[in-house]
């Protein structure tokens, strides 16, 4: 076939919604566009691990550790189902790992702020967690089978996330007040980083034009963090504690509500690897990989051997 017909089959398949799938025949630019956001975001599902991790010995009762450890094993699925998704696309493990351990490769800009307290916990939860599905339900349609299949079980298993947050927030906003100063306290400090997570306005956005051309976004980054806003501000209510926003204003001619952007220079300089713990998170990635070479070095030695056995046969 003419590389025209190609095209046209590929087109073709995106007007019709149907999937595109790893034997089909796709433009090089859309195969490393998905290369970039997929492993960008099981980067980020990895990466996630550690500023929550870093709270289960210190859940303040057995029924919340559980829950939390149950949380950071999921991510870890997810980032497993992600890489996997990827390779499908003709990159190896291997090289998508190292792109992230040596600081070639982004993963998400909110796991660069640390989690000091258990209301923080709280707060990744119900934002960030939050955050993360108002993305993610549409990527559950996105252009590429792999993707959008990993994506069904992702967007279940981070809605429980999502309930975990908010029940610790709620514990938090309906307890004495020194919690529910701890809840306001880490919603003053993730409000604005989790609205980052969008990504930044689509008028500065390299990605999106091409992204929605191929149907791997269906939503624009400022839509989505409309939605977020407008969806996240009555559960704050809620709780009755305050969105540290003092520009936050119900608009009734857009049946949405206003609000101030981001530092988007503070988000620049997050994501070029100088946020509060880019550094540590990196480091603590390196140290659990090499720590882990031996657990990889087995399991080939052991895949060997079981070959040997079954050509022998
Ligand atoms: N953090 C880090 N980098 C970001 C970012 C963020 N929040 N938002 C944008 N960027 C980067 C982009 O990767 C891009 O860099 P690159 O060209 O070097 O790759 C640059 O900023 C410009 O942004 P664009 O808007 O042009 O990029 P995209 O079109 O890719 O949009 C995105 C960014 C919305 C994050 C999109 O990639 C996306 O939808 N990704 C899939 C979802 C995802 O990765 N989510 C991670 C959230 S965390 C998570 O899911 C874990 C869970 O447990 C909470």
């Amino acid at each position: 076939m003419e590389i025209n017909k190609f095209e046209e089959v590929f087109e073709g398949k995106l007007a019709k919604n149907e999937m595109v799938e790893p034997k089909d025949w796709m433009p090089e630019n859309y195969r490393k566009h998905l290369i970039r956001q997929i492993s960008q975001h099981a980067h980020s599902e990895i990466i996630g691990m550690l500023p929550e991790g870093n709270w289960i010995t210190r859940a303040p009762s057995l029924r919340s550790k559980v829950v939390l450890l149950a949380k950071v094993q999921d991510e870890g699925g997810h980032g497993l189902y992600l890489y996997t998704a990827a390779e499908t696309l003709g990159i190896s493990r291997d090289e998508l790992l190292d792109n992230l351990h040596t600081g070639r490769a982004k993963y998400s800009s909110i796991f660069n702020y640390p989690t000091l307290t258990w209301a923080d916990i709280g707060a990744v939860g119900w934002l960030v967690d939050g955050a993360a599905i108002m993305n993610q339900v549409m990527l559950q349609r996105t252009s590429y089978g792999p993707y959008a299949r990993a994506m069904v079980r992702i967007c279940k298993e981070e809605s429980f996330h999502q309930r975990q947050g908010f029940e610790i927030m709620t514990r938090l906003a309906f307890g004495t007040e020194d919690q529910k100063a701890m809840a306001q306290d880490a919603l003053n400090r993730w409000w604005f980083p989790t609205m980052m997570m969008f990504g930044p306005p689509d008028a500065e956005s390299p990605n999106s034009e091409n992204a929605m051309k191929w149907r791997i976004k269906r939503e624009t980054n400022d839509q989505l963090r409309q939605r977020f806003v407008d969806q996240t501000v009555p559960q704050v209510q809620y709780l009755g504690l305050t969105v540290p926003d003092e520009n936050l204003k119900w608009n009734e001619a857009k049946k949405g509500y206003d609000f101030s952007e981001p530092n988007w220079a503070e988000f620049k300089n997050v994501i070029s690897g100088n946020g509060p713990c880019n550094k540590e998170r990196l480091a603590a990635r390196n140290k659990a990989h090499n720590d882990g070479a031996w657990v990889r070095e087995a399991a080939q030695a052991f895949a060997k051997k079981r070959n040997e056995i079954y050509v022998a046969a």
